[in-house]
């Protein structure tokens, strides 16, 4: 279950019903899939894709897009810091930004063109999808490890434009949650 804070009113919400109103609120996309026993951290993006085929065709239904993929991303992966500074401050896509995380965690930070910047702290089993358009900026919690399936209207849509705000400089990643998968720290 992601974690959602507004770091300049102080609060943090934990319900998920008050996750769920809160970011309809700020029009993101969220969802909670049930997890699919038949895949491991060893499965392969291809056993990913088929776990979840169900649900992503449905996005794909809804939302247009056109292709499914899974990303890794872990403290090995190479040119990982330079990957991460092009998320890592405030930019917007011209297309939804929807990810599944499989594993791992990271945060997401959307600034409403209203209202305060709140963080969501994704974790797996969380789908989020920031719309087209919607300022918005990245980053890895402390182990720097996420797996996510990606869905795309257009390859070439989802590319980062920059706001230049400086607004990312003033809210640190703060990440609540477990730093390793559910299942492994318990
Ligand atoms: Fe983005």
């Amino acid at each position: 279950m992601a974690i959602v804070t507004i770091p300049d009113e102080n609060r943090t919400i934990t319900d998920p019903e008050e996750i769920a109103r809160y970011l309809e609120s700020i029009e993101i996309v969220y969802e909670r899939w049930e997890p699919q026993h038949t895949i491991s951290p060893g499965s392969t993006a291809e056993e990913v894709l088929a776990a979840y085929r169900e649900e992503i065709d449905r996005l794909k239904a809804r939302g247009g897009y056109v292709t499914a993929d899974v990303i890794d991303i872990n403290p090995q992966t190479p040119g990982l810091d330079a990957m991460l500074a092009k998320f890592n401050r405030e930019h917007w896509h011209d297309e939804d930004e929807v990810r599944f995380i499989i594993h791992g965690r990271g945060v997401f930070h959307i600034r409403p063109r209203t209202g305060a910047v709140a963080a969501i702290e994704v974790e797996a089993g969380d789908l989020i999808s920031v719309p087209r358009g919607t300022w918005h900026w990245f980053d890895l919690c402390a182990n720097r490890e996420i797996r996510a399936i990606r869905l795309f209207q257009d390859m070439a849509g989802w590319t980062p434009n920059y706001t230049e705000s400086g607004v990312d400089s003033s809210y640190q990643p703060v990440c609540l949650g477990p730093t390793y998968f559910p299942q492994a720290s318990q």
